[in-house]
């Protein structure tokens, strides 16, 4: 499928955002609050990610984006990413037969070489188990950095072309290698738990996303939060770099597509 750059052209802007990206975070500061251990946090971490795929697949979005595991939270105690890894899996062989039974399709984006031979099973099942199905796209991202995105989309795209010509190189050459190339840019960026920062995500895809920021904790976030967040998403004049005057008659935000 062929999406829209926001560079390149004016992406439709919908009533409600066809890919919303989260960054859900706040797990270990909801468990301490609570005098729990970190890893409660996490638990209750994929409740809310449970209760977010439902609601996003009832409002009718296409593409669920979550960043799961950063290629920097290697850095957390070992204890805490052994259990990040358990969660993962047990989220990758229970929830996934739940999602296939609700049409819903499973990617997995990242550099999942640095997981375990199991996970990596698991990862594929899960994919080729849901490749067919038409509803709402959930994208876990693993072990996944925006940088690690563009270098890779940089490799494939050389080692496709050895001797393309430096001037050749644009948008549309480089793009299809992402590993999001099947998706539309997000229109909405959600991030939990009050910090305001990117750290490392979809970095090529935010360009003109819709960012909305949050101080509540992740597993407080529910389908009454990300209805906040649309709220919020609609009030926005989603210009592209054009003035107000241009944006005349939006297609959706005001409307009810
Ligand atoms: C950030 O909170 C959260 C993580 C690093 C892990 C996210 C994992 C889940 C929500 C559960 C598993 C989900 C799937 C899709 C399998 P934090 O630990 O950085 O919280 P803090 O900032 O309060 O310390």
């Amino acid at each position: 499928m062929h999406h829209i750059s926001s560079t390149l052209g004016v992406p439709e802007a919908t009533y409600v955002p066809r890919h919303v990206a989260i960054i859900m975070d706040g797990n270990g500061r909801w468990a301490t609050q609570r005098h729990l251990p970190r890893v409660a946090g996490h638990s209750r971490g994929l409740d809310a990610v449970r209760a977010v795929v439902e609601a996003c697949a009832a409002r009718g979005v296409q593409y669920l984006t979550l960043f799961a595991f950063s290629s920097e939270n290697w850095r957390r105690p070992a204890d805490e990413v052994s259990f990040l890894m358990r969660l993962f899996m047990t989220a990758l062989r229970r929830e996934v037969v739940k999602m296939h039974a609700n049409n819903i399709r499973v990617r997995v984006v990242g550099d999942l070489a640095r997981f375990s031979p199991r996970i990596q099973q698991l990862i594929a099942d899960a994919e080729a188990r849901t490749a067919g199905n038409t509803g709402l796209t959930v994208t876990i991202a693993a072990n996944y950095g925006g940088r690690w995105d563009l270098l890779q989309a940089m490799r494939k795209m050389l080692q496709r072309s050895p001797m393309l010509d430096p001037e050749a190189v644009d948008e549309s050459v480089l793009a299809p290698h992402l590993a999001m190339a099947y998706a539309p840019e997000p229109d909405l960026f959600i991030r939990t738990g009050g910090e305001q920062r990117i750290s490392n995500f979809l970095l090529w895809q935010l360009a003109y996303s819709e960012l909305y920021f949050t101080e509540v904790f992740w597993p407080d976030f529910d389908a009454a939060e990300l209805d906040k967040a649309f709220a919020s998403y609609r009030q926005r004049e989603r210009r592209f770099g054009r003035t107000s005057a241009q944006v005349v008659a939006p297609s959706g935000l005001s409307g009810t597509a």
